[in-house]
């Protein structure tokens, strides 16, 4: 026996519905569209399964360990959601020390924006898209392939998790600065996420100054704590700050919580 498909009640199907007291019948993707292809592209964002759980709707702001930053960074980033504005190109710089909710943040913001607003959203992990560029890299040819750089370059809206959490060599340098460079060019929002002090390099050395090696940042990190400045140079900070706002976050480390509270 063959069963009906369920019809949309609101569109009755055809995946249109009308804008309420718009003019000339103004009409608008309906939810039922915007859910089924939703589920799609959620899918094709690359949102690792450890953070599948992520929305900002369960990201809890009171909690015994919660401060006021944790509260604030959840009003921005569901107003940011609501308010993107695909010309402006201007994406999120979430910092704070480690479990404080910056990755989840950051994937309940890509959720909301591919299911609510319909944008299309791609996540990667600082240091697995390096080795990914890296190891796709033909010597012979001099070229990394295109599969791997397009959706950097071209997807709506980046979700850059742990920026600089791989130490600084030449061509990491070189590469981050061209996807950021990209993508600032082409007005295009990039949410990232980073684990450091959102503060100049420490000084020691000039960041902007070409790498010889990876052991020489080693060295030099060993001796004191990195900030974004030391990871990802000061013209690179700068023009993050030209592409994002900024928004810190500070408190307990909320796995930390979570165990101590669960068992
Ligand atoms: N406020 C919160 N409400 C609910 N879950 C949270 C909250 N903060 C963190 N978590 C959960 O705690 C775990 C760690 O959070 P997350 O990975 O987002 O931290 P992070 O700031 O990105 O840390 P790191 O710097 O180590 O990458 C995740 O499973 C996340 O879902
Ligand atoms: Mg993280």
């Amino acid at each position: 026996m063959k069963i009906a498909a369920e019809v949309c009640p609101v569109c009755a199907g055809s995946g249109w519905k009308a804008v309420p007291g718009a003019p000339d019948g103004g009409v608008t993707r309906c939810d039922c569209r915007l859910q089924a292809r939703g589920g799609a592209m959620i899918a094709a964002a690359h949102i690792p399964k450890r953070y599948e759980h992520c929305e900002l709707s369960n990201f809890h702001t009171d909690f015994p360990g919660a401060n006021h930053s944790i509260g604030l960074a959840h009003i921005t980033a569901t107003r940011f959601v609501q308010e993107f504005d695909l010309r402006q190109g201007v994406g999120l710089l979430l910092v704070g020390n480690a479990g404080v909710g910056k990755t989840h943040l950051a994937v309940g913001i890509a959720k909301a924006l591919i299911r609510e607003r319909g944008i299309d959203c791609v996540f990667y992990d600082y240091a697995e898209l390096l080795k990914e560029i890296q190891d796709s890299y033909n010597p012979d040819v001099q070229t990394t392939e295109l599969r791997l750089l397009r959706p950097v370059f071209e997807t709506q809206v980046l979700v850059l998790d742990d920026l600089g959490s791989v130490r600084p060599t030449e061509w990491r340098w070189d590469t981050i600065r061209l996807m950021l460079n990209t993508r600032y060019n082409n007005n295009l929002a990039t949410v990232v996420t980073a684990n450091f002090a959102d503060e100049p390099a420490s000084g020691v050395v000039d960041p902007d100054a070409p790498r010889k090696s990876e052991s020489f940042a080693t060295a030099r990190a060993a001796a004191k704590e990195d900030t974004l400045g030391d990871r990802i140079g000061e013209r690179m900070r700068s023009r993050l700050h030209e592409m994002c706002r900024v928004v810190k976050l500070s408190g307990s480390d909320f796995r930390k919580i979570k165990s101590a509270s669960f068992g």
